[in-house]
């Protein structure tokens, strides 16, 4: 009786570990950020007001078009740590709330990121809107 008891709390284990690590790696939006291109993290973190091609969505965003002069790659990702921190020592943002990405974001995957933004604003260049 003691044995089957401490075997199905056992497969009651495996089991329930085996979904959690299926639930954790598995795509859609548990993906990890490590594992993400830039395109994909802009996807999930910023296209909701930019646009999936950077010209903004309604009112809720800013358009990229034009902006490619005011940013490095530096800059872009100071921005992104701290947007409000940034505008206070930048006149030309009009100090609209933008929010910051996830702080648990590896370097790596923060600099895949800025280099997609200032792509995505280069494809903007001379654009009429
Ligand atoms: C909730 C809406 C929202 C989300 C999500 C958002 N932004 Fe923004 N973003 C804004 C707003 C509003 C501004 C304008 C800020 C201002 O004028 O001060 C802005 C401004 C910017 C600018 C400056 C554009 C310029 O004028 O030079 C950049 C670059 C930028 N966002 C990148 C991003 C990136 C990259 C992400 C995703 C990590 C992101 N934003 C997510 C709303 C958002």
């Amino acid at each position: 009786m003691k044995g089957a008891i401490i075997a199905s709390a056992a497969v009651t284990l495996v089991v329930g570990a085996m979904a959690w690590s299926v639930l954790r790696f598995s795509g859609g939006h548990s993906l990890r950020y490590e594992e993400m291109d830039g395109a994909a993290i802009y996807d999930r973190l910023c296209s909701q007001c930019h646009g999936p091609d950077g010209r903004a969505v309604g009112r809720a965003g800013a358009s990229y078009r034009d902006k490619r002069q005011y940013w490095t790659e530096e800059s872009l990702l100071d921005y992104l740590a701290d947007p409000a921190a940034f505008q206070r020592n930048d006149s030309r943002l009009r100090g609209r709330y933008m929010p910051p990405i996830d702080g648990t974001m590896p370097r790596d995957a923060r600099l895949r990121l800025a280099r997609h933004v200032l792509g995505v604003m280069d494809g903007l260049e001379g654009s009429s809107r």
